[in-house]
């Protein structure tokens, strides 16, 4: 599949667009400062909190960083559960809610069976989707211009 550019002016923080490579969705969402802030808590209860399974397949090297990215403020990846395949959804809102661990400061949520990720799409430990997201390949070639694949 060809790489698919993307023009990320405009977003406002907290705000998620989604893209479609090679038929997959893949997820850009500009992270507010709390939302980055929330990532350097979460390690001890993440099953991958450094990125290191798989690297080849899920992580590129310049994204093998707490905020699993090239610019900390922007996420990106690919929004397919790593169980069996389900698209999770948005959970940005935090505070305890039922299904969702007790410090929970956001990310997200698979319908299918109850996996969890946070807001670097790295996965909660107990849960039955055992990796991160999959962070594409991607790069800038502007500040506002991303290109992904
Ligand atoms: Fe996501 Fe099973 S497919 S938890």
């Amino acid at each position: 599949g060809a790489p698919v550019e993307m023009d990320i002016s405009g977003m406002q923080p907290g705000e998620m667009r989604t893209v479609e490579w090679r038929g997959k969705p893949v997820w850009v969402v500009r992270r507010t400062p709390e939302m980055l802030a929330s990532l350097a808590k979460l390690e001890g209860d993440l099953a991958d909190p450094k990125s290191e399974r798989n690297p080849k397949d899920l992580t590129p090297a310049y994204a093998q960083n707490q905020h699993r990215s090239i610019k900390p403020e922007y996420l990106v990846a690919v929004g397919i559960c790593s169980h069996l395949g389900c698209s999770p959804i948005t959970k940005f809102e935090t505070g305890a809610q039922p299904s969702l661990p007790d410090n929970w400061t956001g990310g997200f949520l698979c319908p299918c069976h109850g996996s969890t990720f946070d807001l670097a799409g790295r996965v909660f430990k107990n849960k039955p989707a055992p990796d991160n997201l999959e962070v594409p390949p991607h790069m800038y070639v502007s500040d506002t211009k991303l290109i992904i694949g």
